[in-house]
């Protein structure tokens, strides 16, 4: 069902605009059938407190408005994060502001936070609260707020009591200065915060983790802060990480590469995957690590896994293979369980973390 779909969906999908195929996509899948499914239990790991039926989930910006977070968990994602989503409604960026790099398999985006906001995505969450399936929420301070760290603290208060996690976005690079919250004292009183008010609405939320999505851009001096702090206020995890301002050599689009935004995609994997590395070290197991870019085979995900992530995401390499892509990591993962004589993944996690830092820096 889902492979006929596909090979008869994607080439259609290629020759429309990338926000057109992706909003006929979602469109698709509020259609689509919403039955669970099972996967092989040698997929389920529980982290964050939390039973996932396998490791891979469907990354931020897919879908920002949390409309179809039912039928991506009855495709067979052991996780969704809808969002980012802003306190109040806004627009985003004009348009074009989605690119796709076919000759790299990237994509380029300057969305800017479009968001129907925190009281649509409520009510939708709210709505299908007792579906269960792990749904995240990603969230974000609106372009124009005069109190962006306000912002946070308003939108965990609002939506951790439908989250099954909630992720703290200051790592898209499409809103100016957004970033800049990863500067130390920002960040420092900024998960101050976040985690106080979490901690202030446990008893009628739940225990909702706390998870910090990072730049791959970030300096390793800047790193050192990011996971000193992160550690100190007792975040949940990370997630390494969104995409890069950086254009990385011997892309070929040279034309598209041009384009303002954050890339994504294959060109994205090595330099992800060593941060994804570089966190790992420093986190020393204080908590979990969600790696995700470029994530667009089997060995990818298996390649996040040995370099320390516990669980991954994906979205740009969805766009290039399909949703076949899903079941082939699936597969992938189980042979290597089999091959490493494992029966979990926790015992591959970090496996290569050391190695994968001692390479030469990806350019
Ligand atoms: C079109 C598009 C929109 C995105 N929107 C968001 C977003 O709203 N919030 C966020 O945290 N990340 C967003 N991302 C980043 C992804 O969640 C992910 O971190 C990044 O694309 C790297 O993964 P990939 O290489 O598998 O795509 C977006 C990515 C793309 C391609």
């Amino acid at each position: 069902m889902i492979g006929l779909f596909d090979r008869i969906a994607r080439p259609l999908l290629r020759v429309l605009a990338p926000e057109d195929a992706h909003a006929l996509t979602l469109h698709a899948l509020k259609f689509a059938p919403k039955r669970s499914f099972a996967d092989d239990a040698r997929l389920g790991l529980r982290v964050f407190g939390l039973n996932f039926k396998n490791p891979i989930g469907i990354a931020a910006g897919f879908d920002k408005n949390a409309e179809v977070p039912d039928a991506l968990l009855a495709l067979g994602f052991g996780f969704v994060e809808v969002g980012t989503v802003t306190p109040l409604p806004q627009a985003g960026n004009p348009r074009p502001r989605v690119f796709r790099l076919n000759a790299d398999e990237g994509v380029i985006n300057r969305l800017g936070f479009n968001s129907a906001g925190a009281t649509a995505v409520l009510a939708r969450l709210a709505a299908r609260a007792r579906a269960g399936g792990i749904v995240g929420v990603n969230i974000g301070a609106n372009r124009d707020s005069n109190d962006r760290a306000g912002d946070y603290v308003r939108l965990i208060e609002t939506l951790a009591p439908v989250a099954s996690y909630v992720t703290v976005n200051i790592s898209s690079p499409n809103t100016p200065g957004l970033r800049d919250l990863q500067q130390a004292s920002a960040l420092d009183d900024l998960l101050a915060r976040i985690v106080a008010r979490r901690d202030r609405v446990v008893p009628h939320a739940g225990p909702t983790p706390v998870l910090l999505k990072i730049a791959p851009d970030l300096s390793l001096n800047d790193l050192d802060d990011v996971v000193g702090i992160a550690r100190t206020r007792h975040v949940d995890g990370m997630i390494v990480g969104n995409t890069t301002i950086t254009r990385p050599a011997g892309l070929r689009d040279q034309v598209t590469a041009k384009q303002a935004g954050g890339l994504s995609g294959r060109p994205l994997f090595a330099l992800a995957t060593r941060m994804l590395a570089e966190t790992y070290v420093r986190v020393e197991g204080a908590f979990p690590l969600i790696g995700v870019g470029g994530i667009d085979s089997g060995d990818a995900a298996l390649a996040k896994i040995r370099a320390g992530a516990d669980l991954v995401q994906l979205y740009s390499g969805l766009v290039y293979r399909g949703l076949g892509l899903l079941a082939e990591i699936k597969a992938v993962l189980l042979r290597a369980l089999e091959r490493e004589g494992v029966e979990r993944f926790g015992e591959l996690v970090g496996m290569d973390a050391a190695a994968v830092t001692a390479e030469e820096w990806p350019n």
